[in-house]
C-alpha cells in the first residue's frame, strides 16, 4: 500500500494535470450556448480573424482495441435509449482521441455543409481553426467528415444555403449526390422538410468523427 505521503504527491500531481488539460481546453474566442442547428453549440464571442488557432479539442488518447470497443459500446446505449454519442477522432495509425470528458468544450462543435473552421490535426494535438473571419455571435462548425455510407442515419440541419441536407465530408458530395439521384429516381420524391426528418431517431446514435488518419 503507498505510503500517505506518496499517495498525497500522486493527487497533487493528477490535480496539476486535470488543471493543466482544463486550461488547454479553454478558449478566449468562444463560449457554449444553446444551438439552432442541434442542441448546445459553440459560439463566437469576439471576432475571429481567419487563420486563427480558436480552442483546442482535448480529450483521451486510446489505441485502436479501445476506439473499437468505446465506439460498439456507445452505439450499443444508442440503440436503446437513442441518445449516446461519441466523440473519437482519428488522431494517427495507431491511436484515436477520446474527446468526450467535459472539459472538453469543442465536444460541442456543430457540424455544417459551410464551416467557418476545421480541425488540424498537429502531431497528436487536435485544433479547431478558423477558416474564414467569423463575427462576434456566429456559431462555429467544422466539416464532420462523415462517411456517405451511411449517409441516411446524420440529416443535417445547419441551415446554409448549401445544405446537403446530410453530414457527409465535402469531399464525398459527389457520391452523396449520386446515390440521392439513384434514390430519387426508383422512390417516391418526398418533399424537402420530410427527407430531412428522416433517420432522426439515430440521430445522436453514432457520432463518431473520424477525420483521415493522416498524421
Ligand atoms: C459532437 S455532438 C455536437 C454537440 C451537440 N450539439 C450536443 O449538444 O451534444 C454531435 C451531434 O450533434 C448533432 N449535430 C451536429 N451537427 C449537426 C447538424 N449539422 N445537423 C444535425 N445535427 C447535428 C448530431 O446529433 C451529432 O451526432
Ligand atoms: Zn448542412
Amino acid at each position: 500500500m503507498p505510503s500517505k505521503n506518496k499517495a498525497n504527491t500522486q493527487d497533487r500531481l493528477l490535480h496539476r494535470k486535470m488543471l493543466a488539460l482544463w486550461k488547454r481546453g479553454e478558449s478566449e474566442f468562444c463560449e457554449v450556448r444553446g444551438s439552432n442547428i442541434h442542441g448546445r453549440g459553440v459560439y463566437a464571442t469576439t471576432f475571429i480573424p481567419k487563420d486563427t488557432r480558436v480552442i483546442e479539442y482535448i480529450g483521451e488518447i486510446i489505441d485502436k482495441r479501445e476506439s473499437d470497443r468505446r465506439g460498439n459500446s456507445q452505439q450499443r446505449k444508442a440503440q436503446k435509449n437513442g441518445d449516446a454519442a461519441v466523440y473519437i477522432f482519428t488522431l494517427t495509425k495507431n491511436y484515436d482521441l477520446d474527446g468526450n470528458v467535459p472539459w472538453n468544450i469543442a465536444r460541442l462543435i456543430n457540424h455544417s455543409c459551410a464551416p467557418n473552421c476545421e480541425a488540424c490535426i498537429v502531431g497528436r494535438r487536435i485544433y479547431i481553426d478558423a477558416i474564414r473571419d467569423i463575427q462576434p455571435g456566429e456559431e462555429l462548425s467544422f466539416d464532420y467528415g462523415f462517411d456517405v455510407d451511411c449517409f441516411e442515419e446524420h440529416p443535417c440541419r445547419c441551415g446554409k444555403p448549401k445544405c446537403v441536407g446530410y453530414i457527409v465530408g465535402k469531399d464525398q458530395w459527389p457520391e452523396l449526390h449520386k446515390k440521392l439521384e439513384t434514390r430519387n429516381t426508383f422512390s417516391p420524391k418526398l418533399p424537402a422538410s420530410a427527407q430531412q426528418t428522416c433517420g432522426t431517431d439515430s440521430m445522436d446514435s453514432d457520432t463518431i468523427i473520424k477525420l483521415p488518419a493522416s498524421a
